[in-house]
C-alpha cells in the first residue's frame, strides 16, 4: 500500500470526485478526513464505503470558504489522527446558472461564490495545514482544477478565472513550502459526475466529439492519479499541473 500510515484531508469528499479520492487513497491505506458542507448523509456514506475496506475514516462538516471552520477540520483532524500528511483541495462551487451565463449576466454573487470555496478555499485549507506539515517535514498539497483554467472558455467565466487562480497558487505554494511538501495541481476535462445531468443530449455528444478518447473520465480515474501525487512516487515533482482530460485538451 502506497499510503499506509498517511493522514489525508479531501474536502469536499461526500460526492463525486472527491468521494472517488477519499475511497483510493484509504485503499492505499491512507485514514481519511471526510469533509463536506451540506450532504452530511452522503458523506457518512462514504466513511462506512472506508470502513468496508478495512481502512479508517471522519467525516467532517466544514465550509472551506469559513477561515474558521478550516481551523476546525484542520484540528479535528490532528486530534483524531495525530498528523497531516495530504491535503486534497477538492471542494468546488458550480452551478448550471453560473456556468451558462453570459459576461453580462454573471452577478457579483455568482462571482463571490465561485471565488469563495474554489479559490479562497483552496487558499485557507493550504494555509491551516502548511505549519502541520512544515514541522512533520513532509507533506502533499494537491489541489483540483479545470482545462479552462489553461484554454479559457465561453462557458464558467468565474469557474475558469478560479481555476487559473489555483494553477497560480499551486507554483507560488510549491516555492514557499520546498523542499519538504510537493505542492501540484490536477486539471480536470469531462468527469461523470453530478454536473453531466445540466447537459443536453447534444451538448454531451459535443463534448465527447471533442475529446480524443471519445468518452468522459470517470472519478476513479482522476482518484489513480491522486494517488500517485499523494504518495512517495511524486516526490520529484512539484507546482505542476498535470491535465487528466483524455486529450481534450491536446485536441
Ligand atoms: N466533474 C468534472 O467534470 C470536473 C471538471 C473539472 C474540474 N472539476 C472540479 O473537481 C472538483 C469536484 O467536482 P465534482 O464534479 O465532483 O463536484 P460535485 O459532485 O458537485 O461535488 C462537489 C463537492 O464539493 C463540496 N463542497 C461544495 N462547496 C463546499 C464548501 N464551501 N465547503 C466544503 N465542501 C464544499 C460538496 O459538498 P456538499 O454537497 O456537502 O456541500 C461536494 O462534496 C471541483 O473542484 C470541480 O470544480 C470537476
Amino acid at each position: 500500500m502506497k499510503l499506509h500510515g498517511k493522514v489525508a484531508i479531501v474536502t469536499g469528499s461526500s460526492k463525486g470526485v472527491g468521494r472517488a479520492i477519499a475511497v483510493e487513497l484509504a485503499r492505499e491505506g491512507a485514514k481519511v478526513v471526510v469533509n463536506y458542507r451540506e450532504s452530511k448523509d452522503e458523506a457518512t456514506n462514504v466513511v462506512t464505503e472506508i470502513e468496508k475496506i478495512g481502512s479508517t475514516a471522519i467525516a467532517v462538516k466544514a465550509d472551506v470558504s469559513d477561515a474558521n471552520e478550516v481551523e476546525t477540520l484542520v484540528q479535528t483532524a490532528i486530534r483524531e489522527f495525530g498528523s497531516i500528511d495530504i491535503l486534497v483541495n477538492n471542494a468546488g462551487y458550480i452551478s448550471k446558472k453560473v456556468w451558462h451565463a453570459k459576461l453580462s449576466h454573471v452577478t457579483e454573487e455568482m462571482w463571490n461564490n465561485v471565488m469563495n470555496v474554489d479559490l479562497k478555499g483552496t487558499f485557507l485549507s493550504s494555509r491551516a495545514v502548511s505549519p502541520i506539515m512544515m514541522r512533520q517535514k513532509r507533506g502533499k498539497i494537491l489541489n483540483i482544477s479545470s482545462t479552462p483554467a489553461l484554454t479559457g472558455d465561453v462557458y464558467g467565466f468565474a469557474y475558469s478565472v478560479a481555476k487559473a487562480g489555483i494553477l497560480g497558487m499551486t507554483k507560488s505554494l510549491a516555492r514557499i513550502l520546498a523542499p519538504h511538501i510537493q505542492v501540484n495541481a490536477m486539471a480536470l476535462g469531462s468527469i461523470e459526475t453530478g454536473w453531466i445531468d445540466w447537459l443536453s443530449p447534444k451538448e454531451v455528444q459535443d463534448l465527447i466529439k471533442e475529446t480524443a478518447l471519445k468518452r468522459f473520465g470517470k472519478p476513479e480515474e482522476v482518484a489513480n492519479l491522486a494517488v500517485f501525487l499523494a504518495s512517495r512516487d511524486s516526490d520529484y515533482i512539484t507546482g505542476q499541473t498535470i491535465v487528466i482530460d483524455g486529450g481534450y485538451y491536446a485536441h
